[in-house]
C-alpha cells in the first residue's frame, strides 16, 4: 500500500484522502493556502516533529484504505465540473453565512460589551474585513477567473491561459489575506471557545465561525491545490 511520506504536498495528501484535513487541522498545518508546501516544510517552519505527524496521517490512511469510503477525487475530473462543485458547495454557503453572521456579530457586541468588549471588538473587526475580503474575492472569481478557466477547458486557448495566470497570482494572494485573517480570529476567540456562562447566540456565533473556517479551508485548497494545479501554469 501507499504510505504518506514527507516530501508530499499538503494538497496532494488531501487529494488523497480527504479526512487528512482533521490531522492538518489539529496540528495548525495549513493546507489550504500552504498546500503547495510539503509536509517536513510545513513542520519545520511550525516548528513541530513531523514523525507524531506523519505516524498519525499513515494511521489515518489506513483507516481510510480499509474502510472503502467513497470519495469524489477532483483530479479526475475536469476544470469546469470542479468550478460548479466550488460554486455550489462553497460560494453559495460562504455568502449566505457572511450575511448571517454579520448581523449576529453586531448582536453579541452589543449584548456582552460590558463583560467581553475586548475580545468581541476584535472579533467584529476582524469578521468586518474577512467579509469584506471575501465578498469582493468571491465577485471576482465568478467574473473573471472561473469563465476564463471554463473558457480554456473548452478550447485550449494559450492566450486565455496567459490571462488566467495573472488571475490566479492575484486569486492566490486574496487566499493568503483571508488565511491571515482566519488565524488572527481563531487566536483572539481561543479557537472558539466561548467564556464561561456564554448565551446561546455567542455560541452560536463561534461555533458559525469555526465551521466557515473549515469550509473556506477546503474552498481554498480545492482551488489552489487541484483547480489551479489542473492548469500546469507553475507560478511556484
Ligand atoms: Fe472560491
Ligand atoms: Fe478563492
Amino acid at each position: 500500500m501507499n504510505k504518506i511520506n514527507q516530501n508530499q504536498k499538503l494538497g496532494e495528501i488531501v487529494s488523497m484522502f480527504p479526512s487528512s484535513e482533521k490531522t492538518f487541522n489539529k496540528y495548525k498545518i495549513d493546507y489550504c493556502c500552504g498546500g503547495h508546501d510539503t509536509l517536513v516544510e510545513a513542520v519545520n517552519e511550525l516548528g513541530i516533529s513531523l514523525q507524531p505527524v506523519l505516524n498519525e496521517l499513515n494511521h489515518e490512511y489506513e483507516h481510510f484504505i480499509s474502510s472503502h469510503v467513497e470519495f469524489k477525487d477532483w483530479r479526475n475530473e475536469t476544470a469546469t465540473a470542479l468550478i460548479d462543485h466550488i460554486l455550489d458547495t462553497h460560494h453559495d454557503y460562504t455568502k449566505k453565512e457572511l450575511k448571517d453572521l454579520d448581523l449576529l456579530v453586531s448582536k453579541i457586541l452589543k449584548v456582552h460589551f460590558e463583560h467581553h468588549s475586548e475580545e468581541l471588538l476584535k472579533v467584529h473587526r476582524l469578521f468586518g474585513l474577512l467579509k469584506i475580503e471575501l465578498e469582493e474575492h468571491l465577485i471576482k472569481e465568478e467574473e473573471n477567473l472561473f469563465p476564463l478557466i471554463e473558457e480554456y477547458d473548452m478550447t485550449k486557448d494559450q492566450t486565455t491561459l496567459d490571462k488566467i495566470k495573472k488571475f490566479v497570482i492575484e486569486t492566490e494572494s486574496e487566499h493568503d489575506t483571508a488565511g491571515d485573517i482566519l488565524r488572527e480570529l481563531a487566536k483572539v476567540t481561543h479557537d472558539y471557545q466561548t467564556p464561561r456562562g456564554a448565551c446561546t447566540t455567542f455560541k452560536l456565533v463561534y461555533t458559525k465561525l469555526d465551521t466557515l473556517e473549515k469550509d473556506l479551508f477546503r474552498h481554498i485548497y480545492l482551488e489552489n491545490s487541484v483547480l489551479f494545479e489542473m492548469l500546469q501554469i507553475n507560478i511556484h
